[in-house]
C-alpha cells in the first residue's frame, strides 16, 4: 500500500515513520510519504491560506494552493484523482473513524490524506479533490497532522507483517471474530498482586471455557453503553 500525507509539517512523520509496526510495515514493501503542501505553491512567500469569505476567525487552506499541490505530485488534474486512490480530507465534521472504516482504507492500494489547519479547508477541497471526510472523533485539533497519524496507525497495522505475531489482529476489540464487540480483560503474571487476583478460569488450561468466558466479558463490554471504564 501507498500512503502521501499532504502536510505543512512535513517533518512530524519522520518520529512516527520509526515506530516498531509503522517500519515493519514499510520494510514489507509499503510506502508512507509526508508531501510538503508548501512546495508547489503559487503564491509569494509560502503563503497557503487566507481570511474566511463572509468574515470570522482564522485562516482558511485556499483550493488553489491544493490545486498546485497535488498536480505537482501527482501529474493530473486534482479532480481526476480520487478516481485513481482514496484522497481523504481529515476534518472534524468527516464520517467517524471506526474499526469498519479502517479496514476498507486498509484495503485500498493507494491513500491520499489532506491535513487542514487552521479553520480547515475551503470547501471546494472537500468538494472536488475528495473522496472522504474523515474524522477521528468529535473534537477540534489544531490540525489534522495528528488525526492523518491516527488514520495511518491504524490502518497500517492492519497491512500483512506490520505486526509481530500473525494471530495479533485476528481477536482484537471490534473484530469479526468478536462480532464486533471490544475486546476481552487480559492478565499476565504475577497471578496476584497486592491481594488482586486473576479471574480462576484462566489459570484453569481449560480452553473450552476459557473461550465461553471471553466471549461473555467482551459481550458485557460492547453492551455498556461507553465502553468499560478502564481501557
Ligand atoms: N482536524 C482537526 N480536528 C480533527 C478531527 N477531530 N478529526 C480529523 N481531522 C481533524
Amino acid at each position: 500500500m501507498e500512503i502521501d500525507v499532504v502536510t505543512l509539517f512535513p517533518g512530524w512523520f519522520d518520529w512516527f515513520r520509526e515506530q516498531r509496526h509503522v517500519a515493519n510495515a514499510l520494510e514489507s514493501g509499503n510506502r508512507l510519504r509526508a508531501l510538503d503542501l508548501r512546495e508547489h505553491t503559487p503564491l509569494g512567500a509560502g503563503q497557503v491560506d487566507d481570511t474566511p469569505f463572509g468574515g470570522g476567525a482564522g485562516m482558511v487552506l485556499r483550493v488553489d494552493v491544493m490545486d498546485a499541490a497535488l498536480r505537482g505530485f501527482y501529474g493530473v488534474d486534482p479532480v481526476e484523482l480520487p478516481r485513481q486512490r482514496r484522497v481523504i480530507a481529515l476534518t472534524p465534521g468527516g464520517r467517524v473513524l471506526d474499526e469498519q472504516l479502517v479496514s476498507e482504507l486498509a484495503a485500498e492500494p493507494a491513500l491520499t490524506l489532506l491535513c487542514g489547519r487552521y479553520e480547515g479547508f475551503d470547501e471546494r477541497i472537500v468538494q472536488h479533490f475528495c473522496s472522504d471526510a474523515v474524522s477521528i472523533g468529535r473534537y477540534v485539533l489544531a490540525g489534522g497532522e495528528l488525526a492523518a497519524m491516527v488514520v495511518c496507525d491504524a490502518v497500517m497495522r492492519k497491512l500483512p507483517g506490520a505486526l509481530g505475531h500473525a494471530d495479533s489482529a485476528e481477536e482484537e476489540s471490534f473484530s469479526a471474530a468478536l462480532e464486533g464487540d471490544p475486546e476481552y480483560p487480559h492478565y499476565t503474571r504475577p497471578a496476584e498482586y497486592r491481594g488482586w487476583t486473576v479471574p480462576e478460569v484462566l489459570l484453569s488450561g481449560h480452553h473450552e471455557e476459557i473461550r465461553r468466558w471471553r466471549r461473555a466479558r467482551s459481550r458485557e463490554r460492547g453492551a455498556a453503553a461507553d465502553g468499560p471504564p478502564l481501557s
